[in-house]
């Protein structure tokens, strides 16, 4: 019997079935399965030949789905719908008992946490290979300086290392956010039947040990409508790709011409199919126009979500497209950046011709003035007409005079054409976190010990 005296549209139907995007979440579904039915046994709720029954068809079901020869219909309108009908077919009347207790709102959290949690810790294990690759790179480039930036001028000389750390530093933080979001995920939605719990005497501890879940969620209420663990997972991912998208833009200027501080290897290089000369960074460029997708899902999660009233709305079912995507996606990311960097090699010549650009130690100059005296905000003043001074005559600032230094102030003597020697613009930012050696070192070996936690 159905409740309905006409058949659905087919427009309706198309829109309403989610199979060709939930079907990747089957081994959930038919591990819940699994330990939903043997609970229901154990518990007396169903006899033991029924689960046998079940269990046997969940096999056969489960080798069919692996091995691509599932015999889906047109009438599937999920994986769970697809999956039960199967079961049901395969083992009889046994079969129409798997859903006992059990509800297609509980059913789809359950597994959508068990993808979350799953994909949640195999990304914090590639943004860790990632992070380790680059600290890798920072150790072989320890003292190869370039000149740091700010608005994209030059502003502070910092070594390669130095540079790259500042990445292996947002790769820990990411690392953490999707473990978060794997915490998030561990607690067992099942059990919760529609919304307001089950009429009959399950064991929902006993799912919930079997499926690998840390523990329930006591509201049956929010066991149906959270997603918070999806959010999650997407501000993870959202957080990682922009980070990508910031590493891939730098690397499309580094590898420019007027840069020229980094080649890549022809594996992650493409060529021009007009220009022949053309060696592109198609890689770094893809890490910086895949960021706002990610960000999108993220973004589109939240409209979803946003004022739905409590419990089950059919828009959770959009829930699913965005964080498989962003999945996705930030997982070829990252193994692409790992393949990218691990491969490319740095130009220490052309690096270190940019930070000898003396208008970078001008604040240096300042700090020595500074050092004999002077206020901060008064030696900055008498440095910018000393750099005046030199832009104007189109000299460099160690082809000054001491004559022309002390014109700016009397403070200065011979000593400040030590300054000029570019390691000690290096060497003396020797505070916590800057960019001297011993510090850079400390740091190393402060981010290894973080990695390996
Ligand atoms: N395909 C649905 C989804 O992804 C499964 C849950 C359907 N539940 C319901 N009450 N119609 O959300």
């Amino acid at each position: 019997m159905s409740r309905f005296s006409q058949p659905q549209d087919p427009l309706f139907q198309a829109l309403d079935r989610s199979l060709d995007v939930d079907r990747r979440l089957w081994p959930y579904d038919v591990a819940q399965s699994r330990a939903h039915s043997a609970m229901l046994a154990a518990q007396g709720i169903i006899s033991d030949a029924d689960k046998t029954a079940i269990h046997t068809a969940l096999d056969e079901v489960e080798q069919e789905l692996a091995q691509g020869r599932f015999p889906f219909r047109a009438d599937d309108v999920d994986i769970h719908m697809a999956i039960e009908r199967r079961v049901t077919e395969l083992a009889g009347p046994a079969g129409g008992k798997i859903h006992t207790g059990r509800s297609r709102n509980d059913q789809v959290a359950t597994d959508l946490a068990l993808y979350v949690r799953d994909h949640a810790v195999r990304l914090a294990d590639q943004v860790e290979v990632l992070a380790r690759t680059l600290l890798d790179v920072a150790q072989r480039h320890l003292d190869w300086a370039l000149p740091g930036y700010t608005h994209l001028q030059r502003a502070q000389p910092v070594y390669l290392s130095h540079h790259l750390l500042a990445y292996v530093w947002m790769l820990v933080r990411d690392r953490e956010r999707f473990r978060f979001a794997a915490r998030q995920a561990d607690v067992l939605p099942l059990g919760a039947g529609a919304l307001a719990g089950v009429n009959f005497d399950t064991d929902r501890t006993l799912v919930a040990r079997d499926l690998g879940f840390a523990g329930v969620v006591p509201n049956s209420i929010d066991a149906v409508s959270n997603r918070d663990f999806a959010l999650d997972l997407l501000q993870a991912c959202a957080v990682l790709s922009t980070h990508l998208s910031r590493l891939g833009a730098e690397i499309v200027l580094w590898t420019s011409s007027e840069f020229g501080f980094m080649e890549l290897s022809d594996a992650w290089s493409s060529g021009s199919s007009l220009m022949p000369q053309k060696k592109n960074p198609d890689c770094g460029e893809l890490l910086r126009g895949k960021a706002p997708r990610v960000v999108g899902h993220l973004a589109a999660l939240h409209g979803v979500m946003h004022a739905l009233p409590l419990t089950y709305n059919k828009d959770l079912q959009e829930d699913k497209e965005h964080v498989f995507d962003a999945v996705d996606t930030v997982s070829v990311c990252l193994d692409a950046a790992n393949g990218m960097l691990s491969t490319a090699s740095f130009r220490r010549q052309a690096m270190s011709a940019a930070a000898s650009d003396e208008n970078i130690a001008a604040t240096d100059i300042a700090d020595w003035l500074v050092k004999r005296g002077l206020p901060f905000r008064d030696s900055h003043g008498v440095v910018a007409g000393i750099v005046r001074t030199a832009v104007e005559s189109d000299r460099n600032l160690s082809s000054l005079t001491l004559e022309e230094f002390r014109g700016h102030s009397e403070l200065f003597d011979e000593s400040i054409y030590e300054i000029f020697q570019q390691s000690a613009w290096l060497e003396s930012k020797v505070s916590l976190g800057g960019t001297a050696l011993p510090r850079v070192s400390e740091q190393l070996q402060q981010a290894r010990a973080v990695l390996d936690l």
